[in-house]
């Protein structure tokens, strides 16, 4: 009951993979103050880990998002059709020339795809050394797998034994704990695999504010004026607490520059 009354009004009866979802959740985000703050402070960490020089930047999977408003020259990318995309594109084969990117972005999509090998096999190709993959995700931590686990719709599984996920449907499927497993549990195995890439740092953010905000499936629960003082709590109170609570983590990968 309570679950159905928290459902966000627009998007409640519909299928996540119908792209209707995605457009409507673009109207969510904007009317929503508190989540489109949340939104600026990712996008401001991507942002800002773009390195300067040459080569293009993509984003992969922008779905709802506006991160075309805080990063000039950005080319948006969906997988399936989406009014205002720059390109449609799966990011397991990526219509791009060998190291003609300097940057790929993401937010909340990694997790997203069911063949990440061939992402990165595909991101290495495709990006210049010096170059970057930066992306926000959901990162495990003791307090993110009780909430992700018994409030999230998702699929989080941290003790899956394959990157590999079968996949229902370009939204519906995922791990939502793939990046806390390819990044920390499985590391080792990442830099086996992929060597070309280094794993410059990962930051983890944001144990409460997203949770508050209901995010794109639920109806608004915090004031726009509110974020502020969450986000001075979050930054005051999280380094005290034990086991470092987070529900997201911005990861930034750098390509090595050719010996
Ligand atoms: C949770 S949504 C995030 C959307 C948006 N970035 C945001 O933060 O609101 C995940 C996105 O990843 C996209 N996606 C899923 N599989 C993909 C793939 N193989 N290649 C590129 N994008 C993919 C989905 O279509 C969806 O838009």
């Amino acid at each position: 009951m309570l679950k159905k009354w928290l459902a966000h009004p627009l998007t409640r009866n519909l299928d996540l993979d119908d792209p209707r979802v995605t457009k409507l959740r673009q109207q969510v985000i904007r009317q929503d103050a508190f989540l489109s703050q949340i939104y600026v402070s990712w996008y401001t960490l991507l942002g800002n880990s773009i390195p300067p020089g040459v080569g293009q930047i993509v984003e992969l999977g922008s779905g709802a998002g506006f991160l075309s408003e805080h990063v000039p020259g950005l080319i948006t990318s969906e997988i399936f059709f989406l009014h205002g995309m720059s390109l449609i594109l799966d990011g397991q084969k990526m219509p791009f020339a060998k190291e003609s990117l300097k940057a790929i972005a993401m937010t909340n999509v990694l997790h997203h795809i069911p063949a990440p090998r061939q992402f990165f096999s595909e991101a290495t190709r495709v990006i210049r050394p010096g170059g970057v993959i930066s992306m926000i995700e959901p990162w495990a931590s003791p307090w993110s797998k009780l909430i992700y686990t018994s409030l999230h719709h998702e699929p989080f599984d941290p003790q899956s034994d394959t990157w590999e996920f079968p996949s229902s449907g370009p939204l519906s499927g995922a791990n939502m704990a793939l990046p806390w497993i390819m990044f920390h549990r499985d590391r080792g195995l990442f830099q086996q695999e992929f060597p070309g890439w280094r794993v410059e740092r990962i930051t983890p953010l944001m144990p409460i504010a997203y949770l508050l905000s209901g995010g794109v499936s639920l109806r608004q629960l915090m004031p726009g004026w509110s974020f502020r003082a969450v986000e001075r709590l979050e930054a005051l109170f999280t380094p005290l607490l034990p086991h470092r609570p987070a529900m997201f983590a911005h990861i930034l990968l750098v390509k090595s520059p050719e010996p």
